[in-house]
């Protein structure tokens, strides 16, 4: 070991102590002769001393002032010195370290740094470059104390999530990321293969089948950190390349994958924060999320909740209304009480939610004021006296309440009111900051018909254990705060249910035979009753340490393009291994997957 303690280590304890220091000049300034360095680290800032007057009888100072001389910013040096107590009144209370100071009694420049792209010293808001460059330079972000933050905690959070599955018999076991492909729903990223020209792996969307063939196997409790790739556009909450908590156990029921996932959480909590994280979550069924909140992942930090006036409107004046209700749709109010409006939204403000709604494509929104116990606005004088006497009811309206009314095709309205619920509760800060609000989601369909395309498709994919004939699915997701941490289920175990599922989805016997005939064959070997659940890891981490986007979470992300900025990939490759691959003059080959039986093992 060549340094003798971290930069965030020395304490007034050390005062007197010889130490040798190793890390980066974050920022150098000189007063009168005296030279004054943050050297920092991963574990904090230690301020380095050059005093000419104060060094030892017998130092070699010029030798020392020109190798400072050298010290540029982000340069990685080493320094031997005396730790001495701060001036009083210089002590700095940001860092650890700021009771002392290391008075330099040699140095050495370890390697030169080129200029930073910019500082990385603590940034006062506004002041980071753009994303882009942050990524380009991520060697250069990664030493910003917030982003060694978040891999700290990422990294303990991980460390204690697979602490508690290792306490409870769980195997970590990896499956393949050269692949079959897991259909999730969205595109695989393909891999050709060389020495199988013309055929290709996939990518796995996630390690759904190869968990379930671990319980076929018998290896009754599985879990694992695993990478995920998904072909999709990049958002603030996805990545194409992600990581989840992945978990699979067997003769198991629901229940049973909740509490363990709650149990883990609450291990994980007290781990994190030293405090007891309050379990079970509470539930919500799918019907109640979407009709009270307007959302499949409904943040209940905050009520505001939409309630139904589409009976009222069957009898109305309110032509618009009128057709849409007899058109099959609804009408939905959210009550702004003027307990939480307080003036906050004025006659002008209500134009940015119709424009809100409108950018949706909810046909509109419209809205009343409460005063004098009557309704107001200038759509009122349409409204029968029923109307208004059941909003007042229905909408348990007071004076000075603000009432928005929304119409329309069912899904799309609940949507619609369900994001003019979102940034109702934003604009009247009705968020509790550092709440964590856990939920579970459950009581979903099996599938789900695309309002655009009309397809049917699975609610959350074709492997989930259906009942109720078909109608619903054992399948739940675990909510934070208003987003999808994660997605469970109990699985199919019986071969026929499954090519069921998969015809009811619209696939062919040849289709279900060529891509899943390898799985259901599997599931025929005694699959024993199992489920599971897997968690976003980039979101929840984004979500404990409040940041924006998942980016944050990730080392080395991948910008909203789907570009790795700092490698520039993707990028081309050349033709000969094109070539090489078959993949220049593949497009007029058409190459089937293997079958088993062409399958041979050499
Ligand atoms: P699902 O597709 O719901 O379920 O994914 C589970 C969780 O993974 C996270 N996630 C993502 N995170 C970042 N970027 C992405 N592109 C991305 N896509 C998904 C989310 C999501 O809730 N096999 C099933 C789970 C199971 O049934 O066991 C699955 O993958 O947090």
């Amino acid at each position: 070991m060549r340094r003798t303690h971290t930069c965030g280590e020395l304490k007034s304890s050390d005062i007197g102590s010889k130490v040798c220091l190793e890390g980066w000049v974050r920022f150098s300034r000189n007063h009168g002769g005296v030279a004054f360095i943050d050297l920092a680290d991963r574990y904090g800032v230690t301020q380095i001393v050059f005093d000419p007057e104060d060094l030892p009888i017998g130092a070699d100072t010029s030798t020392l002032s020109n190798t400072l001389r050298t010290f540029t910013r982000e340069s990685v040096v080493s320094v031997n010195g005396i730790v001495r107590k701060r001036i009083a009144g210089t002590e700095d209370d940001r860092n650890n370290t700021g009771e002392i100071e290391v008075l330099i009694t040699s140095a050495e420049l370890l390697n030169k740094s080129a200029i930073p792209p910019f500082e990385i010293g603590d940034q006062k808001e506004g002041a980071l470059p753009n994303e882009d460059v942050r990524l380009e330079y991520r060697y250069m972000d990664l030493r910003r104390t917030e982003m060694i933050h978040a891999m700290e905690f990422r990294s303990r959070f991980l460390h204690l999530a697979r602490q508690y599955f290792e306490s409870q018999r769980f195997l970590e076991i990896e499956t393949p990321i050269l692949a079959r492909g897991t259909p999730e729903g969205a595109r695989d990223y393909i891999v050709p293969s060389r020495i199988n020209s013309g055929r290709f792996y996939a990518l796995p969307q996630s390690p759904q089948l190869y968990k379930q063939m671990l319980m076929v196997a018998g290896l009754d409790r599985y879990y694992q950190i695993a990478k995920c790739f998904r072909d999709e556009d990049s958002r603030k909450d996805r990545q194409p390349e992600f990581t989840q908590l992945d978990v699979e156990m067997s003769f198991i029921d629901e229940n049973d994958i909740r509490s363990c996932i709650e149990n883990m959480l609450a291990h994980v909590w007290r781990g994190l924060y030293n405090k007891d994280l309050q379990t079970p979550f509470p539930k919500i069924s799918y019907t109640e999320a979407m009709e009270k909140y307007g959302s499949d992942k409904p943040d209940l930090r905050y009520e505001l909740p939409l309630e139904n006036l589409t009976n009222t409107f069957k009898e109305t004046n309110y032509g618009i209304l009128k057709k849409i209700v007899a058109d099959g749709g609804i009408v939905v109010g959210i009550n702004v009480s003027h307990t939480i409006l307080k003036e906050k939204i004025g006659r002008n403000d209500v134009d940015r939610y119709i424009d809100l709604a409108k950018r949706f494509g909810l046909g509109g929104l419209t809205w009343v004021r409460i005063a004098n116990e009557e309704l107001e606005s200038n759509i009122v004088k349409y409204f029968t006296p029923k109307n208004k006497a059941d909003i007042k009811n229905i909408m348990n309206a007071k004076d000075g309440d603000l009432i928005f009314l929304m119409a329309g095709p069912k899904r799309k309205t609940l949507e619609g009111a369900g994001l003019i619920r979102k940034q109702l509760a934003i604009d009247l800060d009705l968020i509790p900051k550092n709440t964590f609000q856990f939920h579970w989601l459950v009581d979903c369909p099996m599938f789900e018909v695309d309002p655009i395309s009309g397809k049917k498709d699975a609610f959350h994919h074709p492997f989930v254990l259906p009942y109720d004939n078909f109608k619903k699915g054992a399948c739940f997701d675990i909510l934070l705060n208003g987003n999808e941490l994660g997605s469970g289920s109990m699985r199919i175990n019986n071969p026929e249910v499954q090519v069921e599922v998969l015809h009811q989805i619209g696939m062919s016997d040849e289709e279900i035979e060529k891509n899943f005939g390898w799985f259901i064959k599997a599931l025929g070997y005694g699959a024993p009753p199992h489920g599971g659940i897997a968690i976003g890891i980039d979101r929840i981490i984004a979500i404990l340490l409040n940041k924006e986007t998942i980016r944050d979470t990730i080392a080395f992300p991948k910008n909203k393009k789907a570009q790795s900025l700092v490698d520039k990939s993707p990028s081309k490759i050349d033709d000969e291994r094109l070539e090489e691959l078959q993949l220049i003059s593949l497009s007029d080959n058409d190459v089937d997957s293997l079958t088993m039986e062409e399958y041979t093992e050499e």
